[in-house]
């Protein structure tokens, strides 16, 4: 396992779009087990593939309750809309107030390939939608209604 870096707000790849992964390996095992090392070194609560700089559809959570680990996440259902606060370890320094849905059902893939669909709600949910928006190269700060500095 290995500490990656963590790309910051003025990378342009955190504004790409990351390709699907299509093979379940052991460099993905790696990469996850990589990512979750990242996030709870950087005492973060969510960590998505692009932020280490590659381009995969790859997601990392635990908001306290668990880990959380997504390969090609899709949100299927959003339900109901709430605010609260948000951060980013590519965006030090910064929170912002988000509007995100308060419950969500999202199609995942496992490590192994095995395809899950699960409902998450509150903390999780907001990770998740963070995490996902990620995916498609957008930040919590483009959503912000509210930004400040720590
Ligand atoms: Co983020």
């Amino acid at each position: 396992m290995a500490i990656r870096e963590i790309v910051k707000i003025e990378d342009p790849i955190l504004r790409k779009k990351s390709r699907e992964v299509t093979e379940f390996n052991q460099k993905l095992h790696t990469l996850l087990e990589d990512m979750f090392e990242t996030m709870y070194k950087a005492d973060g609560c969510g960590l998505a593939a692009p932020q280490i700089g590659l381009l995969r559809r790859v997601i990392v959570v635990d908001c306290g309750k668990g880990k959380i680990e997504m390969i090609n996440p899709k949100i299927l259902e959003m339900h109901g809309e709430i605010g609260g606060v948000e951060g980013c370890l590519s965006v030090p320094g910064k929170h912002g107030h988000v509007m995100r849905a308060e419950k969500i059902k999202v199609e995942f893939y496992t490590r192994s390939g095995e395809k899950k669909v699960k409902v998450y709600r509150e903390f999780e949910a907001r990770a998740l939608q963070h995490e996902i928006d990620h995916l498609d190269g957008i930040l919590y700060i483009d959503r912000a209604t509210k930004e400040f500095d720590d």
